[in-house]
């Protein structure tokens, strides 16, 4: 008899630490699912036009008065007039492009620089992801 009375409260002991170590257990786990599926879609949507300046560092910088590099300086670029930056000797095919830059014809020549002006000395391939173009002009405007 007094062997039974001491193994009851150990059973309910038991019982109550197994219940409450599977609630700990499964808590952080559907915590972390909620988080991947939170995170995930906002990191596809959110492209960064800072983030993406970082292909054209190393030829433009967007600083006002920040002197001409291998490229032009891009401050403002955005509704200025074609190969007018003072001090920038532009070639030839983009002298006789004419026209101003705005989004349409930014995102046309960022997407294929060569295609768009034909004879461009601006070495770059272009960027495909139209999302990406997107942001990056978006964050060009804000310079200025
Ligand atoms: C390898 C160097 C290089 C890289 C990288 C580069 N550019 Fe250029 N960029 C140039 C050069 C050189 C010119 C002048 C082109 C010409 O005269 O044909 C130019 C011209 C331009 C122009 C026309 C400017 C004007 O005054 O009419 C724009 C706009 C431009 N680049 C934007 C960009 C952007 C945005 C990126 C990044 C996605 C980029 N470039 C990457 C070298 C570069």
């Amino acid at each position: 008899m007094r062997k039974f009375v001491i193994f009851v409260p150990a059973l309910f002991a038991l019982a109550a630490c197994g219940g409450s170590e599977q609630s700990e257990i499964a808590a952080p786990e559907a915590e972390t699912a909620t988080e991947a599926v939170e995170a995930t879609p906002a990191a596809t949507a959110e492209v960064s036009g800072e983030k993406s300046f970082a292909k054209c560092a190393a030829c433009h910088k967007v600083e006002k008065g920040a002197p001409n590099g291998v490229g032009p300086n891009l401050h403002g670029i955005v509704g200025k007039a074609v190969a007018s930056v003072d001090g920038f000797a532009y070639s030839t095919a983009m002298k006789a492009k004419g026209g101003v830059w705005d989004e349409a014809t930014l995102d046309a020549y960022l997407e294929n620089p060569r295609k768009v002006v034909p004879g461009t000395k601006m070495a770059f391939a272009g960027i495909n992801n139209a999302e990406e173009r997107k942001a990056l002009i978006g964050w060009l405007e804000e310079q200025k």
